[in-house]
């Protein structure tokens, strides 16, 4: 039986977070074991946004790529990749654009959303309005069928698959529709209980050291209403409680609910444990990470192998491509 394909893509945006973990790389470590996965690296989508200082996408690349290697996507099952050393992308991106009418980028929701969230920037480009169609070539060039992605992300699979249908209906059917795998965990939410972004500055990120866990996790908001230690607390409104739920075991997760609502545990202490469920519950990925660190030559040679098996099967689509829009033999 031939497994289906996943595609998903991450901005090189620096190192990641407990966020990324749990919305996403958790869910796709364990789609290795059923499907045929490809994971991208996408330097081109960050500079929609970094195209005016682009000083930092190299770094950021390798960090996301040392991060994506220490949680355990593993170059041996899964095609791990920078998206611009596959230039047929490009290619698709630019005749994808000969057929998308540009409505269809306007009503994306991040289009105008973006725009309005990061005023600082001049997001009127011809790059930035097309965004979603190079996310569009990402995926279909593999013939992905299932694309892992949050909420916020279904907009652009939706698009995805509106190009699919006019692609295969103005010339032959190449591309299989692509669905959105939902990510069924709730997003971890950041120190401050806004949502985890390294924007905000909230976040604990899976390089930290233990001293510097330490020091996040005592900064946490917690039950607002618990002012002094003798007040109960309540875990279900507090910002920290569902960190025990996913990082401390389930016993003793139980025993901390019950002693918040009766007072009888404070919240240094609390605190205190989080941190060392944290602290244990990174270490292995740190070390992992450290290692990756030590042998930069060993990520390169990870992701040259990754781009040339991604460009051997994009290859193949695009001949395909340009078959179909009349471009062959030219
Ligand atoms: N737009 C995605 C994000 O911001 C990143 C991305 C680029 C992607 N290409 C992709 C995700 C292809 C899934 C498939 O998270
Ligand atoms: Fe939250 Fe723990 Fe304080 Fe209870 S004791 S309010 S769960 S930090």
């Amino acid at each position: 039986m031939k497994r289906k394909r996943v595609l998903s893509g991450m901005r090189p945006t620096g190192k990641l977070h407990l966020g990324h973990l749990i919305g996403a790389l958790n869910n796709w470590v364990k789609l290795q074991d059923e499907y045929d996965c490809f994971y991208a690296i996408v330097p081109w989508h960050a500079l929609t946004t970094e195209y005016a200082d682009p000083s930092k996408i190299r770094e950021y690349t390798l960090e996301v790529a040392r991060d994506w290697l220490a949680v355990g996507l593993d170059p041996e099952r899964s095609v791990i990749f920078v998206q611009s050393d596959v230039p047929q992308h490009a290619e698709l991106h630019l005749l994808l654009s000969m057929i998308v009418p540009i409505p269809w980028l306007e009503r994306v929701p991040s289009y105008k959303e973006q725009q309005r969230e990061l005023p600082d920037k001049d997001l009127s480009t011809y790059g930035f309005l097309g965004y979603p169609l190079l996310q569009t070539a990402d995926i279909i060039i593999y013939k992905a069928e299932c694309v892992p992605v949050g909420e916020d992300q279904v907009p652009h699979i939706e698009l995805a698959r509106e190009i699919v249908r006019r692609f295969n209906h103005l010339y032959r059917p190449v591309f299989p529709e692509p669905q959105a795998l939902l990510t069924k965990f709730p997003r971890l939410l950041g120190l401050d209980g806004r949502k985890m972004s390294k924007s905000y500055g909230n976040v604990i990120n899976l390089a930290d050291p233990p001293q510097e866990i330490e020091e996040k996790v005592k900064t946490m908001f917690t039950d607002p209403n618990r002012v002094r230690r003798s007040d109960p607390g309540r875990p279900e409104v507090c910002n920290l409680f569902p960190y025990h739920r996913l990082f401390t075991d389930p016993k003793k997760t139980a025993e901390i609910e019950n002693a918040c609502r009766k007072a009888e545990i404070g919240c240094t202490d609390c605190k205190r444990v989080l941190s060392s469920s944290l602290v244990e519950f990174l270490a292995p990925i740190r070390e992992k990470r450290r290692e990756y660190e030590e042998k930069p030559d060993l990520v390169r040679d990870i992701l040259a192998e990754g781009a040339k098996k991604a460009r051997a099967v994009a290859e193949e689509t695009m001949s395909e491509v340009r078959e179909a829009m009349g471009l062959a033999g030219i």
